[in-house]
């Protein structure tokens, strides 16, 4: 095969070499009837084409095809690199292209519905978001698990969930993870996560709901204190922002232009308030919640508000939930069975993570799934593995596509989602 060079890694020390590249016509301008600029792309990476009329360069056919070309379309051009006196606005590489050939390749429809150019951006950023978790968990000694999406009944309680016929046998997508990495820490995984889809059949028409999300679950045991989950979370996601700020400073530019944000606020150990604190600051502020119930959006960003005007920050954790509001398997406190071992976790005043330690006592934790109104005959596998041997253990669950969202301020979460899945969405 030929020799190509990615638009990328055009420099300034392939001058006057030829290069031969492929890319979509992100611009193209005529100026006059013999010369015409066209900015091909590459991975979001463009470089300067230039076509100008002479014997040895381009004809006049040539120019008037290449102005003919819709935005979009694959082009493979051979040129010469050349390196302009001035900068090079509109073009992130710093040389231009001395076309010789031009051939197109595929042509898109002219006028597209969608940037093409934007759709990916903040996928890059969730590609790398994922790679940051998963080996900062392997690092940490967590095992990476793959459990079953087809399962035989809710997994958070509620019934938001989407109904199945399995071989004439009742089933469901799976909620979470939940049960089954529950499960793998009485197998002795120690500490397990996991990424993957998730399902949930609620009808939540809003800006940060899809009915498919990527989830990241986390499950490990527990020695003393559910602290040590929210260590966890910390030092996971503080590697996280920093990565992201350093690593991906192309893509956020490319976001920020669009969308314009400041970069989140984060502090290197994360803030840690009660739930009671939290409701104490509310008060002060005039804003009345159940001390005893969960909060509400809105209570949630006017709390977001609150802590960044007192702590500085944007990113903070929200433990001690009253244990009304949290699902059945998660444990109460021991000094006060009115308050739970859980937390939850924010970005710019809305949720990102829940997680807690769980009851790992079997008969307790069938107790608990009644007083929720869940049917044991559904998850009787499940509280059986805990009579197999259970450690006390915790963990949390985070939607991938939320953090991207937040970390971005973007004000919808289908902006950080390829193809996102909402009640009226499910095409593409
Ligand atoms: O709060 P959730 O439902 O908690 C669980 O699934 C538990 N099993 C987690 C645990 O380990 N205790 O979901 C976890 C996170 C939420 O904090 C939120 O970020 C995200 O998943 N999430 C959604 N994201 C997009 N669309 C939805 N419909 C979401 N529902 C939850």
């Amino acid at each position: 095969g030929r020799k190509w060079t990615e638009i990328g890694l055009l420099n300034e020390e392939l001058k006057d070499k030829e290069v031969l590249i492929r890319g979509r016509a992100q611009t193209i301008r005529a100026v006059g009837k013999n010369i015409a600029f066209l900015v091909l792309r590459e991975k979001g990476f463009t470089v300067q084409c230039v076509l100008t009329v002479a014997p040895e360069l381009v004809s006049r056919q040539m120019v008037k095809f290449a102005t003919s070309l819709s935005r979009e379309s694959h082009v493979d051009i051979e040129g010469i690199v050349s390196v302009p006196g001035v900068p090079i606005k509109g073009a992130s590489q710093q040389v231009e292209v001395q076309v010789r050939k031009l051939y197109g390749i595929s042509k898109a429809v002219p006028n597209l519905p969608i940037n093409i150019e934007d759709a990916a951006r903040s996928e890059i950023e969730i590609e790398k978001a994922l790679q940051i978790f998963r080996q900062f968990l392997l690092s940490e000694g967590f095992v990476g698990i793959h459990t079953p999406k087809l399962i035989g009944g809710s997994s958070e309680g509620g019934s938001a969930v989407f109904k199945l016929d399995y071989k004439g046998q009742p089933a469901c997508l799976a909620q979470s993870p939940q049960l089954h990495k529950q499960m793998a820490i009485c197998g002795d995984f120690g500490r397990v996560f996991e990424i993957g889809p998730v399902f949930r059949a609620e009808d939540s028409y809003t800006h940060r709901h899809l009915c498919e999300f990527t989830g990241l679950d986390v499950e490990m045991e527990i020695k003393e204190h559910y602290f040590e989950v929210i260590d966890i979370v910390d030092h996971l996601f503080v590697a996280m922002f920093d990565n992201l700020n350093e690593n991906c400073k192309k893509e956020l530019e490319a976001i920020r232009k669009q969308y314009p944000f400041e970069p989140l606020k984060y502090l290197r150990k994360t803030l840690r308030l009660t739930f009671q604190e939290g409701v104490q600051m509310l008060k002060e502020a005039g804003v009345e919640v159940d001390p005893l119930g969960d909060l509400n959006t809105e209570a949630e960003r006017k709390l977001g508000k609150l802590v960044l005007e007192k702590y500085d920050t944007e990113f903070y954790i929200l433990h001690r939930y009253p244990l009304a509001v949290r699902p059945f398997y998660t444990m109460p406190c021991y000094d006060d069975p009115a308050y739970s071992n859980s937390f939850d976790v924010f970005i710019r005043g809305e949720e990102i993570i829940s997680g807690a330690q769980r009851v790992h006592v079997p008969e307790f934790l069938a107790t608990r799934a009644e007083a929720c109104g869940i049917d044991v005959q559904t998850i009787l596998t499940y509280i059986d593995s805990f009579r197999y041997g259970a450690p006390p253990h915790g963990g949390f669950g985070v939607g991938l596509e939320r953090v991207v969202m937040l970390f971005c301020a973007l004000n919808n979460i289908r902006k950080a989602s390829l193809y996102p899945r909402d009640p009226l969405r499910l095409a593409p």
